[in-house]
């Protein structure tokens, strides 16, 4: 009786929430892109539906030409379902009429891109862009990308990257946010957001493509492709985080990425790509290879080709990257039974709704506006978004005596083999930019300096002596212009010029080259001929200031002992010349803080801010202990800690204040912070908010970022910085896997970096 009285307040509550998960305008589309795909599906063969999961490069297709490739051929028979790599809106066009007039179906195609962190415009290097820690930035970044390629002919890009890396000697971390989970979970948001936009339809916003699932930096060894190796709850409370909030935030699809998972590389492994990904997370997009993928796991040693590709399908991929592997063996393994007519026309389907979603059966040619380029492209406006963004990346590692910013008028000596490059200042993954037109260091200095500041440059050093190892680290057309000069000779055109300036400026570092794909190291201090010409430089006894190029946390212990100042650029993009001198000259405050820790040196490696405690660890402020978790050589310490940064001016932080230190339930806790602008400058400063979780039913890490606010202060004025915290905040999941927060005592620390922080303590009960 009791049951049934309340039977229709239940079924009331079920249809509500059966509403609110899909409201009826959603659902009526759902509905008919379902209508239209079913009768498309219909008349579909087999070799058409498998055509849909094949995505070849587009190999050298030109202008007025496309007609004639192999690729045209294979798209008039129905087998390709997208193409990625061709550049170029008439050639787009050129190759989707190929598609909607002369394949039976008239299937459009989708054409994807690596638009990284940017098109022609370019932004930073996205561990650059991280370090910003401004989402309206990074999210504006992405729209402005989108905007550009999508004028330029693609729909599609495979960004973002947001692998964790806490390894530096992996290259690419580079184009990933960092080693911290929420804030590349927040990055990973926004980007998808300023990809995909409100309207996925609407013809300035692209299909975002998150990557590479799962787990690719944690290659052993940081070497690129390697083998990664982890226990599923470090996956669930670590690694997988930013992949889950690009769900999330609705990602249209996804990348397998090329490592094994779990003695399965990720492209077989069916847990992986079913299991978590749509089961749990209820991911509905499509899944796309890596390039080459499922060949690759041949090398793995899974199988042969006709094995892996059903393996992929099996496990939940949907489109086969270059290697058409699934359109060459899937037919014949539904022969033999081994694949199902379902899971073929699941991919199918999935793919074909990629491209219901972005509007291109309604308008093939949604995205081929040839007229589009000129004045979206590379525009005045977009340039200037990127030089003030570029500016908001850079961190300030060390400005001893306020040597910067640099005072305008007098002699400036600019040196290093950095100095005077633009092919590598849009760093690595900028496909679409013109090198040519990205503004060097030396264009900038001397345009923003003005007329009353004399600029003497000479190159100081090549990027290595090693000619080979220059070559291997300047590929792509990021030419280094090698110097065939002696050393010395280098090093002596270098100081001549400093000896006659105010002030020098060195430029060194890595090449763009240096990070980015296989580009792994196992050095990662400057190399000894940029190490050679600092020290010369030093010998002048001039106030000496470094621009520090880098994609990727580098030991830089030596010069950070011996240099007055340095500011890390990363790599800036295209503007890059202007943004660095903007920052130089202070006409921009430098706010960026780092996303990944600084090692003393690679034997620290992996080194993150987040780690567990160990039974032994190191008593508070030692720096060797014996029978405790240590080094016998060098000390716990990071270089630079996690969220650390510099500014001209100077913050002070108030002890942070809890609006309550016993909490139950669901209650919320507010912790506020006062900030001061002590110094002379007007300045941002990013607060940042950890929470160490004291007791757990696992172990919990010393402390983990939950929150951040960047604020802009005046000489002078003071901030409150409010974080609000809830039960929500403090869950992780068990050994069980079960997501949830445990009562017990928390310690909330905020500061200005993941090591110089106040902390106060609550007790949280359920
Ligand atoms: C990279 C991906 C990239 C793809 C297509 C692969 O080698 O790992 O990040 O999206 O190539 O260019």
């Amino acid at each position: 009786m009791q049951k049934l009285k309340w039977l229709p307040l239940v079924l009331l509550l079920a249809i509500s929430i059966a509403a609110v998960a899909q409201p009826a305008g959603q659902s009526a589309e759902a509905a008919k892109m379902k209508a239209f795909i079913d009768k498309l599906m219909k008349q579909m063969t087999l070799e058409e539906k498998l055509g849909q999961l094949n995505l070849p490069g587009a190999g050298d297709i030109t202008t007025g030409q496309a007609a004639n490739t192999d690729i045209a051929r294979k798209i008039r028979e129905g087998r390709v379902g997208g193409l990625f790599n061709i550049k170029g809106v008439e050639k787009i066009r050129e190759v989707q009429r190929l598609a909607v007039e002369q394949s039976r179906l008239k299937i459009p195609l989708i054409f994807g891109m690596d638009v990284i962190h940017g098109y022609q415009t370019v932004f930073p290097i996205p561990l650059g862009l991280s370090a910003s820690w401004d989402m309206k930035a990074v999210e504006r970044s992405a729209q402005i990308a989108a905007q550009e390629a999508s004028a330029d002919g693609i729909s599609w890009t495979f960004s973002p990257m947001v692998d964790i890396a806490r390894d530096p000697r992996w290259g690419r971390m580079a184009e990933g946010s960092g080693e911290d989970p929420y804030l590349g979970g927040q990055i990973a948001k926004a980007m998808v957001r300023g990809y995909q936009g409100k309207d996925l339809k609407a013809n300035n916003t692209i299909l975002s493509c998150v990557k590479h699932y799962a787990l690719y930096g944690a290659a052993e060894a940081g070497r690129d492709y390697g083998t990664t190796d982890m226990s599923r709850h470090r996956m669930y409370n670590e690694y997988f985080y930013p992949y889950k909030a690009a769900v999330e935030a609705g990602v249209g699809s996804v990348m397998a990425s090329f490592n094994e998972v779990d003695g399965v590389p990720a492209t077989a492994n069916k847990w992986l790509m079913t299991d978590v990904l749509r089961k749990q997370w209820g991911f509905g997009g499509f899944v796309v290879t890596d390039y080459t993928g499922i060949n690759e796991m041949i090398d793995h040693g899974i199988g042969d080709l006709p094995t892996v590709s059903a393996r992929a399908l099996q496990a939940g991929i949907d489109m086969d990257m270059v290697g058409e592997g699934m359109v060459t063996t899937l037919a014949k393994s539904l022969k033999e039974g081994k694949v199902t007519v379902a899971q073929i026309d699941a991919a199918c389907r999935r793919i074909l709704e990629a491209k219901y979603k972005l509007g291109l059966f309604e308008d093939p040619y949604r995205y081929c506006d040839v007229t589009r380029p000129a004045n979206e492209v590379y525009t005045a406006a977009h340039r200037k978004e990127a030089r003030s963004i570029a500016a908001q990346s850079f961190v300030l590692l060390k400005n001893e005596g306020n040597i910067l910013p640099l005072k305008r008028g007098g002699k400036i000596a600019l040196v290093g083999p950095l100095a005077d490059n633009r092919e590598n200042m849009p760093g690595t993954w900028a496909v679409a930019a013109d090198f040519a037109k990205a503004v060097s260091v030396l264009q900038g200095l001397k345009e923003v300096a003005g007329s009353g500041t004399e600029i003497i440059y000479a190159k100081g050093s090549n990027l290595d002596e090693d000619a080979k190892f220059e070559e291997r680290a300047g590929m792509f057309g990021k030419d280094l212009r090698r110097d065939s000069r002696p050393a010395d000779q280098i090093i002596a055109e270098a100081v001549a010029a400093a000896r006659q300036a105010d002030v020098v400026v060195a430029a060194v570092g890595e090449s763009a080259e240096m990070t980015g794909e296989s580009s792994s190291m196992s050095h990662l201090e400057l190399r000894p001929a940029q190490k050679e010409l600092l020290k010369a430089l030093k010998a002048t006894g001039k106030p000496l200031v470094i621009v520090l190029f880098a994609g990727r946390s580098m030991t830089i212990a030596e010069e950070a002992k011996a240099y007055p100042a340095i500011l890390n650029v990363w790599f800036p993009g295209s503007e890059a010349g202007y943004a660095i001198a903007d920052a130089l000259f202070g006409d921009v405050n430098p706010s960026g803080k780092l996303s990944t820790t600084w090692p003393q040196n690679v034997g620290q490696v992996p080194l993150f801010y987040n780690h567990k405690n160990t039974g032994r660890p190191l008593a508070e402020g030692q720096w060797f202990q014996k029978f405790r978790s240590n080094y016998l050589d060098v000390s716990n310490e990071p270089l630079y800690p996690f969220g650390y940064g510099l500014s001209y001016t100077s913050f002070a932080y108030s002890a942070p204040v809890a609006s309550a230190t016993k909490l139950t339930g669901n209650q919320a806790l507010t912790v506020s912070v006062n900030v001061t602008n002590t110094g002379k400058y007007a300045g941002k400063e990013v607060v940042q908010l950890y929470i160490r979780d004291v007791v757990g039913s696992t172990t919990r890490p010393v402390k983990e970022l939950k929150g951040f606010e960047k604020i802009e202060l005046q000489p002078g004025e003071t901030k409150t910085v409010k974080f609000q915290i809830t039960p929500e905040d403090l869950k992780f999941y068990n050994y069980d896997l079960k997501y949830d927060w445990e009562a017990g005592d928390f310690d909330i620390m905020i500061g200005g970096n993941s090591r110089d922080v106040q902390k106060l303590r609550v007790n949280w009960q359920k």
